[in-house]
């Protein structure tokens, strides 16, 4: 049995960070079956020069695959005639459901607790990101309307990934984030199918978990004041994408933050920041959450093991502070702190 991984660096510091990703499972040697890593092209650098962002060779490609790691695109701000984001495409070619974020503070001693220690569980098909957009004109200016949608079969699938996650979890609490008391069609169809699965699961399956919820905009202000009360939060797309974007900032960086794209039959890892055009090529990205984004990957594959060498490699990294890249305040190299890791490991 052998493991077949699909690496899509895409754009930006992907194509510095995915590699990074590939040489830590690499070094785990017998802790995993043997590897075959395919290497796949998407992205706006590729739109530009051949004028798709996803080729169907990648998809067909990953579809042979195991598992993959995408790195990150450079989705532009303006509206680009044919292009369209692959890995909002892949997401739905791939029935990846669910973004699946730890966010994790490492403890200043090893033994002590982190002080946040939370996952968002992001449904990742559905919600704004369905991108139906119209523009009309009138004589009083110009209307920009958009499609949300909210469906109970998406919503009850990431209510049952949460209650999963949930149930291997100490505290065994989930947060339904919603905005209800405004948008009470679409959120209260989520809030209320994401509740069913628990009532609803007939052995009693999720009865030791705890519900809970919040209204999304008190729930930042909670997360940046008591970061403590949260387990897991589930919420729709556009949420979950800006909630775990100021989870990251409360660990100290976007470059610690790892997530997986999840399905019954495929699973993705995928750093959660962008492309990070400001700082691409300088060698000094941080590659923590995308070397995270592997272990991730391997655990939801079911190799514990390899997954846990390589996230205590990253803490005892981290906790020793002595090769960090710029983000974390220090002055070292991606390739530095990779070869710190990989030495760890
Ligand atoms: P970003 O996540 O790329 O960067 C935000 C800030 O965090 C920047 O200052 C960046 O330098 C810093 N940062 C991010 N990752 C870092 C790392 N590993 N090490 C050190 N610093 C890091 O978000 P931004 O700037 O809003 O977007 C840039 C591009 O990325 C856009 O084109 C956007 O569409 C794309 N993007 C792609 C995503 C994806 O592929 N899933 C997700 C988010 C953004
Ligand atoms: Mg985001």
């Amino acid at each position: 049995q052998s493991l077949k991984v699909g690496l899509i660096p895409a754009d930006g510091i992907g194509k510095e960070v995915i590699p990074a990703a590939r040489a830590a499972i690499e070094a785990l040697g017998s802790d995993i079956p043997k590897l075959e890593f395919v290497d796949l092209q998407a992205g706006f650098e590729l739109f530009a020069r051949r004028g798709t962002a996803l080729p169907e060779e990648t998809v067909e490609a990953l579809q042979e695959c195991n598992c993959a790691l995408f790195g990150a695109v450079s989705s532009p701000i303006k509206k680009v005639t044919g292009y369209s984001s692959p890995i909002v495409a892949l997401r739905k070619k791939l029935d990846l459901y669910a973004n699946v974020r730890p966010v994790v503070s490492v403890a200043a001693n090893a033994g002590d607790k982190p002080s946040v220690d939370l996952v968002v569980v992001r449904e990742n098909t559905e919600c704004l990101y369905v991108k139906q957009e119209t523009i009309t004109s009138s004589e009083t200016g110009r209307e920009a309307r958009a499609t949300r949608l909210i469906t109970e079969r998406a919503s009850r699938r990431i209510g049952k990934m949460a209650f999963e996650i949930a149930l291997k979890r100490p505290r065994k609490q989930v947060t339904i984030i919603h905005k209800s008391n405004v948008l009470s069609v679409t959120d209260g169809l989520f809030r209320e199918s994401v509740r069913g699965v628990s009532h609803s699961a007939e052995d009693g399956r999720y009865d030791g978990v705890r519900i809970e919820e919040q209204i999304v905009d008190s729930a930042v202000y909670r997360l940046f004041r008591e970061p403590q009360i949260y387990d897991v939060m589930v919420a729709p797309n556009l949420y979950g994408d800006i909630i775990s974007d100021a989870a990251a900032a409360l660990v100290g960086s976007l470059g610690l933050v790892p997530s997986v794209n999840a399905g019954d039959n495929f699973v993705m890892g995928e750093p959660v920041h962008g492309s990070a055009p400001d700082i691409a090529g300088q060698d000094i990205a941080n590659p923590l959450a995308s070397i995270r984004s592997a272990a991730l990957m391997l655990r939801h594959l079911g190799y514990g093991r390899g997954a846990d060498r390589i996230d205590s490699a990253v803490d005892t990294v981290i906790r020793e502070g002595q090769v960090l890249t710029p983000d974390l305040g220090g002055k070292s190299k991606t390739q530095e702190v990779v070869a710190e890791v990989l030495k760890r490991i």
